[in-house]
């Protein structure tokens, strides 16, 4: 019987990771481990048979709890972190904590009970892309911009270090910026549809002009699948489908599939990073992966949109929390 540990399930990647994991059949026992900060939540994993995914609460620093779950299982996946912007601008400290020191705790685990460790990052731990620039391929040099992404590009050099230094199997994905269900009422996308299912005005940063490269939860954690299923130990992916557009593009599509008047400009967010854009060739030709919602933003949007409407009591209860903390910020 094949065990998988996924530290962070109860986020939103991690928690559309397990539900697809065990959709799939890719692991017997999933092993949920997570903290349950303000991102994570226990209903994420609702309706799944408790037999086959087990919830444990905890912080991946904890390097007794993290020692004793990892050596019962066979394969772990890596997406606990503090993982939104904004908040890193405000206080780095949590970012520090778990996406450097956890990581740091987990790979010390994995070395310990030879265990495989596939660790999830981020296309922003390559820093920003002018206009015309090549899009980000696994061997750009980092340069990220924010605190958030100096941690996530910290973690990955430490997982490339314990891989070269002790032998550790493991591999790392970059991805860009997901959306879909489940996804925390802070982030841009399901701010703004939430914005406009509570009838208040979406917010756009700036003059919108940034470019996000957008792919669907589904198919980020479709690509991490065919990693821990054909991957090669000590290798980098980037995960990516195609899907760049303007901020400015995607309030726009959003206002019209909901059929909204308009959307207002506010405060742009410091050091705010220009465009990123993923080639995710090597994932394609290596281990013939595809995305299911290529090049079809308004497809999945259209999806996500449905999801939200249809599941207000998910995000109804924090909705004025998070919009005043914004509105502290101009925002
Ligand atoms: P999220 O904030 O929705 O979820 C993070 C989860 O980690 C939450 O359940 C939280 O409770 C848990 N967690 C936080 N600190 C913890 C700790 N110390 N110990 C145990 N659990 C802890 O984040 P997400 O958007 O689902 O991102 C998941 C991963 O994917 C992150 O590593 C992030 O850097 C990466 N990623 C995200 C995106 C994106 O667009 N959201 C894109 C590429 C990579
Ligand atoms: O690129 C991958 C990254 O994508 C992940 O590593 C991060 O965990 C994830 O949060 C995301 O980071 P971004 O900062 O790109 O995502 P966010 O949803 O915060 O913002 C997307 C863009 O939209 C960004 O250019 C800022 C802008 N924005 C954001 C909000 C919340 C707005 O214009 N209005 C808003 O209300």
């Amino acid at each position: 019987m094949s065990t998988m540990l996924v530290t962070g399930g109860a986020g939103f990647i991690g928690a559309n990771f397990v539900r697809l994991t065990i959709e799939r059949g890719a692991a017997d026992h999933v092993v949920v481990l997570d903290k349950l900060t303000y991102a994570g939540r226990r209903d994420n994993l609702a309706g799944l048979d408790a037999s086959a995914v087990e919830f444990v609460e905890g912080d991946v620093c904890d390097a007794g709890l993290v020692s004793s779950l990892v050596a019962r299982a066979d394969t772990v996946v890596h997406f606990a972190a503090e993982s939104h912007n904004d908040n890193s601008l405000r206080d780095p400290s949590p970012f520090i904590h778990t996406n450097i020191l956890g990581t740091y705790t987990l790979l010390e685990a994995v070395r310990a009970h030879d265990r495989y460790l596939h660790h999830i990052s981020t296309d922003e731990v390559f820093g920003d892309l002018g206009p015309g620039d090549p899009r980000f391929t696994e061997t750009t040099a980092y340069a990220p911009s924010s605190p958030y992404s100096a941690s996530k590009a910290s973690s990955d050099h430490l997982v490339r270090a314990w891989v070269r230094s002790f032998g550790v199997r493991a591999t790392i994905s970059n991805c860009s910026n997901n959306y879909g269900p489940y996804q925390h009422i802070e982030k841009f996308i399901p701010r703004q549809i939430t914005n406009i299912l509570d009838r208040r005005t979406p917010k756009l940063y700036g003059t919108g002009e940034q470019i996000r490269d957008w792919i669907h939860v589904d198919d980020h954690n479709d690509a991490v699948l065919a990693i821990l299923s054909r991957g090669r130990s000590g290798e980098t992916y980037n995960i990516g489908s195609d899907g760049e557009a303007t901020n400015r593009t995607v309030i726009e599509l959003i206002c019209d599939l909901m059929g909204a008047e308009g959307y207002e400009h506010v405060a742009d967010r410091p050091g705010h990073d220009q465009r990123y854009a993923m080639d995710a060739s090597k994932l394609r030709t290596e281990l013939g992966w595809s995305p299911r919602y290529t090049g079809d933003l308004r497809a999945g949007l259209a999806d996500t949109i449905a999801w939200y409407r249809d599941n207000e009591a998910w995000w109804r209860p924090i909705k004025d929390a998070v919009e005043a903390g914004y509105a502290k910020r101009g925002q």
